[in-house]
């Protein structure tokens, strides 16, 4: 097991101190990190105790513990998952070799991007959401927004710790770069799309927990398959506390989705004005923003076809989301028959060598994984005694990237004209309206157990407190 330092200036799991180099590097890194936070993190709490999780160990039953804290204070830390003994390459061309404890040169510059382009989104959440807390709707979700900002703030740590260690310099220049850039900036924006939208009401946070942070859990599923093994033991950890952000999307949803049940049950009518008139959301609004944050995260999987997705997985860089559950890890031999546009308004299928097709195969598991929230909503409504019913909208609908980028279709991935997707997307996207509506919601609850009119309270608290305990103390 682990040695685990909690007393170092940065706590971990690596044996920081034995490595005066690397420590004293990653110390200066700190204070440039810490300013990031105190100027593009949720500022307006810095001297608020925040009743949160820390990370302190990687074992399964203690590897966190709960108090409160000034998020400032927050003790970022370095944590690996243990080390597997003997862990062997789990698919690829070096299938069944020894794993690596150090990057390849001929590989180099593969991982720093991955890393690069994982560690861009972790701080980038924070500042997607900084403002958010000023219009929480409970103590509760304010302590929840709040741990989600916290973690993103470690998994920097986490990527941040692989460059300083295992790539020098560059490693180093490009720890400084993932704190200049900037969500939404002009001149320095994000590297990913969705990473630039600003989250500026809370349903759009629960929707990006779902969806966008789920988007996080494959992509870290696979880089834990990483022959790089540093990169496999640290994704393995940060997957842990992932689950925590996919929790607060899933059951924010189905809190919103309670509501609005509760207030069509007291007013007899599913009608959306007269849901609206009683501060509640109504389901086809939410409809319209499960429509915009799925297919704004389908896109983080990159193209179906890649000779890019290829070349890590032959290399051992980045296996399959659960690698295990295949039984062929070389796919040298199977297709995937792929649907794709062809001429003006047809549909045909393609083969693509299976490894060819492994952002396809990662976004198809996403997508599986996706349905799983939608199932148990339906369920509720429909226990309710409605018809309506929720639906995630066609992989190839509203997509940027890949062999349906710019097609028009319709939510369920009928090919149609411009000019109708024009007329359409007006409907399937939150409108102007919607989104002033839902911001016309988003008015602060903060008397400890109290929760906003559009929001059920959570069926239970945070580590067994109960759900009137004051999260957060303003
Ligand atoms: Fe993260
Ligand atoms: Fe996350």
């Amino acid at each position: 097991m682990s040695n685990v330092n909690l007393t170092d200036r940065i706590p971990n799991n690596v044996n920081l101190s034995n490595d005066r180099t690397l420590q004293r590097a990653l110390e200066h890194w700190q204070p440039h990190f810490l300013n990031w936070w105190d100027e593009m993190g949720p500022r307006e709490f810095a001297e608020r105790d925040v009743y949160l999780r820390t990370a302190v160990g990687v074992d399964a039953e203690g590897w966190a513990s709960y108090d409160y804290v000034r998020m400032p204070d927050y003790r970022w830390g370095i944590f690996l998952a243990d080390e597997t003994p003997d862990r062997r390459i789990g698919f690829g061309d070096n299938f069944g070799q020894p794993v690596w404890q150090q990057v390849p040169g001929e590989f180099r510059s593969q991982f720093r991007r991955l890393i690069v382009t994982q560690g861009d989104t972790e701080p980038a959440s924070v500042e997607q959401q900084r403002a958010l807390g000023l219009t929480c709707p409970s103590l509760y979700d304010l302590r929840n927004l709040f741990q989600v900002n916290v973690e993103e703030g470690r998994h920097l740590w986490a990527m941040v710790y692989l460059l300083h260690a295992y790539f020098g310099r560059d490693g180093r220049e490009e720890a400084e770069e993932l704190l200049s850039r900037h969500s939404g900036d002009v001149d320095k924006p994000r590297i990913l799309g969705t990473f630039n939208e600003p989250i500026s009401d809370w349903l759009s946070f629960f929707c990006f927990t779902y969806f966008t942070d789920r988007d996080g859990k494959y992509q870290l599923k696979s880089l834990a398959e990483s022959s790089f093994d540093p990169l496999a033991r640290t994704c393995r950890f940060m997957l842990t506390e992932e689950a925590h952000h996919m929790f607060v999307g899933e059951t924010g949803l189905s809190r919103v989705i309670r509501r609005a049940l509760e207030v069509m049950k007291e007013l007899g009518t599913d009608d959306p004005a007269a849901i609206r008139r009683a501060g509640a959301i109504d389901l086809p609004l939410l409809q319209r923003y499960l429509n915009f944050w799925f297919s704004s995260s389908l896109d983080l999987f990159g193209s179906e076809m890649s000779s890019n997705a290829a070349s890590t997985f032959a290399n051992g860089i980045k296996g399959r989301p659960d690698e295990a559950l295949y039984t062929d890890h070389l796919a040298l031999d199977e297709a995937l028959e792929l649907e794709v546009p062809a001429g003006d308004s047809a549909v045909t299928t393609e083969q693509v060598p299976m490894r060819n097709a492994m952002n396809e195969v990662a976004r198809l598991s996403y997508v599986k994984d996706c349905e799983m929230g939608l199932k148990r909503w339906n369920m509720m409504i429909k226990r309710a005694g409605h018809d309506f019913q929720l639906s995630l909208p066609a992989v190839r609908f509203r997509r940027a990237i890949g062999a349906w980028a710019n097609v028009p279709t319709d939510p369920q991935g009928k090919r149609i004209s411009a000019e109708e997707f024009a007329r359409g997307i007006g409907g399937w996207l939150p409108s102007a309206d919607d989104r002033a509506y839902v911001q016309s919601l988003m008015q602060r609850v903060v008397t400890p157990g109290k929760m906003a009119a559009w929001l059920a309270p959570p069926d239970r608290g945070i580590n067994n407190k109960p759900v009137e305990y004051e999260y957060v103390r303003l």
